[in-house]
C-alpha cells in the first residue's frame, strides 16, 4: 500500500505539468528581442534636452550664469516646482520645516543668509547633484530649466514670502 502512494506522489508532478494551464503561458504568440521593430517613440515621452548646464564640480559651477531671467512667470513656475520636489523636506518657506524634513536630518534654512548669499549656479548645483551630505539629487529627475526656475525661486521670492 506505501508503495502505490509513493508511486502517486512520484508521478504527481508530472501529471500536473501535463495539464493545458502549465503551457499556455510558455506556448503564448510572443514577440522575441531583436525580432519586431520597435514601435516609435511618442512625441515628448524621452527627453532631448539633455544636459544643457555641464558642471564638473561645485567650485566650477558657482560661475554659471543662469539662462533664466527672474521674472514673475519663471518665479511662479519655480514656487509650483519648489511644493513638489522641495517642500517635503524644507517645508513650505523654507526653514527646513517639511513633513519629512523634521523626522530627518534636519534640511538646511533656504531662507538663511548661508543660502541667499550662494551664487545661483552652486544651488543648481545642489538641486542636480545633491547637498553636502545626503539630500538627494534630481538630474535625472527633473528638467534643467526647472532647477533654475527653482533658483530664482529661492533667491527672488521665498524669504520675502516666508515673511522676513
Ligand atoms: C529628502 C529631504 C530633502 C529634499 C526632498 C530636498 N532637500 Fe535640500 N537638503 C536636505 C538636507 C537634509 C540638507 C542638509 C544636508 C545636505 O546638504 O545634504 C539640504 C540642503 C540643501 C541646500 C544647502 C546645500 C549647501 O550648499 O549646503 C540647498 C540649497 C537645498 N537643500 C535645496 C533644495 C532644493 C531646491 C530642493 C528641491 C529641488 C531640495 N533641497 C530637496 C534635504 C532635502
Amino acid at each position: 500500500m506505501p508503495v502505490t502512494v509513493l508511486l502517486l506522489l512520484l508521478g504527481l508532478p508530472a501529471f500536473v505539468c501535463a495539464m493545458p494551464w502549465s503551457w499556455d503561458m510558455f506556448k503564448q504568440k510572443s514577440y522575441r528581442a531583436q525580432k519586431s521593430i520597435a514601435p516609435p517613440t511618442p512625441e515628448g515621452t524621452v527627453s532631448t534636452k539633455g544636459k544643457p548646464f555641464y558642471v564638473r564640480d561645485r567650485a566650477a559651477a558657482a560661475s554659471l550664469e543662469s539662462p533664466v531671467e527672474p521674472t514673475e512667470e519663471s518665479i511662479g513656475r519655480g514656487r509650483a516646482k519648489y511644493m513638489i520636489y522641495c517642500a517635503t523636506c524644507h517645508g513650505d518657506t523654507g526653514k527646513g520645516d517639511g513633513p519629512v524634513g523634521k523626522k530627518y536630518i534636519p534640511p538646511t534654512d533656504l531662507t538663511s543668509e548661508y543660502v541667499q548669499s550662494k551664487p545661483k549656479g552652486d544651488i543648481y548645483y545642489t538641486i542636480t547633484y545633491g547637498g553636502m551630505a545626503i539630500m538627494p539629487g534630481y538630474e535625472d529627475s527633473m528638467d534643467p530649466v526647472d532647477r533654475w526656475h527653482i533658483v530664482n525661486y529661492i533667491l527672488h521670492s521665498l524669504k520675502k514670502e516666508a515673511g522676513e
